[in-house]
């Protein structure tokens, strides 16, 4: 048997000891917080609340050298195609490394090439923000970004992340081809006024081309002047001057950058927009700096491997299918989409990276929303449903409101809670104290206490920060990028192709002609020929 999977066999079997074990009895050592929480560049990562001890923990250590992890991570910086099914380098890396930054493929130099497109990207940016940029009625005001995806996930969310930052243009997004969600967007909006940004690494996504095309007619209707309030941002830059754009309106990015992962480059535009030149460069330093970390922190010192370890922990050895990602950061709202898109496109796959049915679970299904909202919406499922789910919570010391202060007490004191008590649950005992406090005794008691205790024991982690700054969240965001990368290489899968979603793509295309009533649907199954028939009863 090989070193991975004997070291799986012995987690195996520590995770079947472990199914007795209480989370809050291993707190009966005072040193466990000290012991089980890690801190670095200001960020804190507390994984004490976990039924992770000592032997546990070195057993996912010992899986992780096993799989060779270290070698994997260097090959990555160094440009390797370790993408083998797109015959790619994966090196998102790069657009965040600053001026020191170095990264080749094949011995190639990839800098010079991207930082000549950052400083148009960046001259740009400046020059829309100082309203250099002339739209037919005046100054922009008002930025579009169309685009799907990482093309839409990662700058919507950084957005309105930062919006304590934002001092630019107003910025919106549409990425459903749902014709209501770019009618709503531009109503209100002045055509002579709006720049459209299409984000799209392929030019070829049946949403954002459908939806680029509808804006621009929007624009010409409108009176707006496409050559200076029209630009695109692809890897396929030839289709985005087929589109019908000039060179100087276009932002390249390589291939090597995928769309999950590219916030960091040219596909961050509205992101430059609206919080300016400087709090994105914070933005990119804290990824950078998440980037050292994992390069050069031994492993057992090593958050983004601590962190997968965590999830390994709950996934592949416990058999938790979900997790909840739930920012006490109301700002952090559109992050569980974002994580969701990169943990569940990067890792939701079944062969590994030799073709061969992969021998663990692997990536975990990926939701959440912001506290304190979703404590209202699922925390019940999740302190007393029948299945464990392993939260993520994510809380600043401070808010941005000074005013407010009080607010951000509570949010604080709401996220430590839901913490604890998905930890401690309610014992039968104190529900029968709390009870008898109240008049309630004997068996009316013993039939509430039923509904009213829970075991708890259910674990979560905790990310702990200042302050939600650029520095930060691109600290998190790479965080989260190499936790998802090191369970990949764990689990022996490529997490930077996502073949899944093309089969989806082909069949709605397909579609169209027989939506549209000018193909018969013979071929189809008799579901989707019936729903076709009831839909096609009932258009206009
Ligand atoms: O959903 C599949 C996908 O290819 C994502 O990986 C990508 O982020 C999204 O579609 C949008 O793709 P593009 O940027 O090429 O329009």
């Amino acid at each position: 048997m090989g070193a991975v999977a004997a070291a799986w066999q012995h987690l195996q079997r520590l995770g079947q000891s472990a199914r007795g074990d209480s989370i809050s009895a291993l707190f009966k050592d005072e040193t466990r917080f000290a012991r089980f929480s890690l801190q670095a560049d200001g960020l804190l990562f507390d994984y004490s609340k976990t039924l992770l001890d000592d032997t546990r923990r070195a057993a996912l250590l010992g899986l992780v050298q096993a799989a060779g992890l270290e070698q994997r991570r260097d090959a990555l910086f160094a440009g390797a195609r370790v993408n083998e099914t797109e015959s790619r380098a994966a090196l998102h890396m790069a657009w965040r490394a600053g001026a020191e930054g170095q990264f080749a493929i094949d011995g190639q130099d990839v800098m010079a090439q991207l930082r000549a497109t950052d400083a148009r990207l960046m001259a740009f940016a400046k020059a829309v923000r100082a309203g250099h940029v002339q739209g037919a009625g005046g100054a922009i005001c008002d930025v579009v970004n169309i685009g799907i995806g990482g093309s839409d996930l990662g700058p919507a969310m950084a957005v309105a992340a930062l919006a304590p930052y934002g001092d630019g243009p107003r910025c919106h997004f549409v990425s459903n081809v749902d014709g209501a969600h770019l009618h709503d967007c531009l109503v209100g909006l002045d055509p002579r006024r709006t720049l459209v940004i299409v984000a799209s690494k392929t030019f070829d996504t049946l949403e954002t081309m459908t939806n680029a095309a509808s804006a621009r007619a929007w624009m010409q209707a409108g009176g707006g002047d496409l050559a200076a309030q029209f630009v695109a941002i692809s890897s396929a830059t030839q289709r985005a001057l087929d589109f019908g754009l000039r060179a100087e309106q276009v932002f390249g990015f390589a291939d090597w950058v995928g769309g999950r992962y590219s916030v960091w480059g040219p596909i961050g535009l509205a992101v430059i927009l609206a919080i300016g030149p400087e709090n994105f460069a914070q933005f990119r330093a804290g990824a950078a700096a998440m980037d050292r970390h994992f390069c050069t922190s031994p492993l057992a010192e090593n958050m983004p491997v601590l962190f997968a370890m965590v999830g390994l922990w709950h996934r592949q050895v416990l058999g938790y299918a979900t997790r909840a990602i739930v920012p006490y950061d109301q700002r952090l709202a559109l992050l569980p989409a974002y994580l969701q898109q990169l943990e569940m496109e990067s890792n939701g796959k079944s062969v590994t990276r030799a073709g061969q049915p992969v021998a663990q679970p692997t990536g975990a299904v990926v939701w959440g929303a912001a506290g304190t909202g979703g404590q209202h919406a699922f925390f019940q499922l999740l302190h007393q449903g029948t299945d464990i789910v392993p939260c993520e919570f994510m809380v600043a010391a401070q808010g941005h409101e000074a005013d407010l202060a009080h607010h951000h007490r509570l949010l604080v004191a709401n996220c430590l809670a839901q913490a604890e008590a998905l930890m401690r649950g309610r014992a039968t005992s104190d529900v029968l104290a709390m009870l008898a406090a109240h008049g309630v005794h004997g068996a009316e008691a013993q039939a509430l206490a039923a509904h009213r205790s829970f075991a708890g024991n259910r674990p979560s982690v905790t990310l702990a920060y200042d302050r939600l700054s650029p520095y930060r969240l691109g600290q998190i965001l790479a965080l989260y990028e190499h936790r998802v990368f090191v369970e990949a290489v764990v689990l022996g899968i490529n997490p930077f192709d996502q073949w899944g979603v093309e089969l989806g793509k082909e069949l709605a295309q397909a579609l169209v002609p027989m939506v549209e009533g000018r193909e018969e649907s013979d071929g189809k199954d008799g579901s989707t020929r019936g729903l076709l028939r009831f839909l096609q009863g009932r258009a206009e």
